[in-house]
C-alpha cells in the first residue's frame, strides 16, 4: 500500500497546525518533519520543541527524518517530542547500527537514510535491523530540487534485495517527487512517498494526493 508523507519544509511555517489539518484532511496519514542542523547539511530548520508543539495538535504519524550529525545524542528527545519513525543518516554517524538499536530500544519505528553518493549496498547488513530505507533522490538540504535519475536504481536494488532475503521494508523515497515522475518510483519498489513543494504549493492538495495514489496503483513494484 502507499503511504503519502507530505512534507512540511514547503508549508506555511508561520500557521504549522494549519497546514497540517490541511494535508490530513487531504488524505494524507503521515506528516515528514525535516530536521537540519546546518552541519550534516548546509541549512537549519526547526527541531525538538517544534515537533513536541505540533504532537499536541495532529495526530498524524510522525515520520521524522534528521539531518543532524551524531543523531543517537537527541533520539530520546524526539520520541520524546512525539516521534513515531525516526530516520537516521548512514552517513551522519560513527555507529549507525547503534543509533538504530537506540531507536527501536526506545520502542518506535526506525530508518536508515542514503545520500544520492551512498550505494545502495552500503546499507544491505543494515536491512534486517530497520522498518524502513530511505533513498534520498536529491541532496538533502532544500525542498524544491528536481529530482536525480540515477537514485531510482538504488530503490530497485534496494527492493529487489528485501525480497530476496525475506525482508519486509518500507521504502520512502524523498525529493523533486511530483505525480508525473512518481511511476518511476513505485515501479522500482518505493512505497512511502515524500512530498514537500508538490503537494503544500499545489492549489488543491487532495488533488495531488489522489492523482499520485492513482498513479501507484497503475505502476506498481512487481518481483
Ligand atoms: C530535503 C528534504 C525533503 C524536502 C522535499 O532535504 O529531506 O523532505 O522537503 O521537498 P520537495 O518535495 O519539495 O523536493
Ligand atoms: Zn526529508
Amino acid at each position: 500500500m502507499l503511504i503519502i508523507s507530505p512534507s512540511v519544509l514547503a508549508a506555511d511555517f508561520s500557521k504549522l497546525g494549519e497546514e497540517l489539518k490541511k494535508v490530513k484532511d487531504a488524505g494524507a496519514e503521515y506528516i515528514h518533519l525535516d530536521v537540519m542542523d546546518g552541519i550534516f547539511v548546509p541549512n537549519i530548520s526547526f527541531g525538538i520543541p517544534v515537533i513536541a508543539s505540533l504532537r499536541k495538535k495532529a495526530t498524524a504519524f510522525f515520520d521524522v527524518h534528521l539531518m543532524i550529525t551524531d543523531p543517537i545524542r537527541y533520539i530520546d528527545d524526539f520520541v520524546k517530542a512525539g516521534a513515531d519513525l525516526l530516520t537516521i543518516h548512514y552517513e551522519s554517524c560513527s555507529d549507525p547500527a547503534a543509533a538504530l538499536r537506540a531507536i527501536k530500544a526506545a520502542g518506535i519505528k526506525a530508518a536508515v537514510a542514503i545520500k544520492p553518493a551512498t550505494p545502495a549496498e552500503d546499507i544491505f547488513p543494515l536491512l534486517a535491523e530497520v522498518d524502513m530505507a530511505l533513498v534520498m533522490t536529491v541532496e538533502p538540504g532544500f525542498g524544491g530540487q528536481k529530482l536525480i535519475p540515477e537514485t531510482i536504481e538504488k530503490v530497485r536494488v534496494l527492493r529487489s534485495y528485501a525480497v530476496a532475503n525475506g525482508l519486509t521494508l518500507d521504502i520512502q523515497v524523498d525529493g523533486g517527487i511530483t505525480a508525473e515522475n512518481l511511476p518511476l518510483l513505485t515501479e522500482a519498489g518505493a512505497n512511502v512517498i515524500v512530498a514537500g513543494s508538490a503537494i503544500f504549493r499545489a492549489d488543491d492538495p487532495a488533488a495531488v494526493i489522489a492523482e499520485m495514489n492513482e498513479q501507484a496503483s497503475k505502476h506498481p513494484y512487481q518481483a
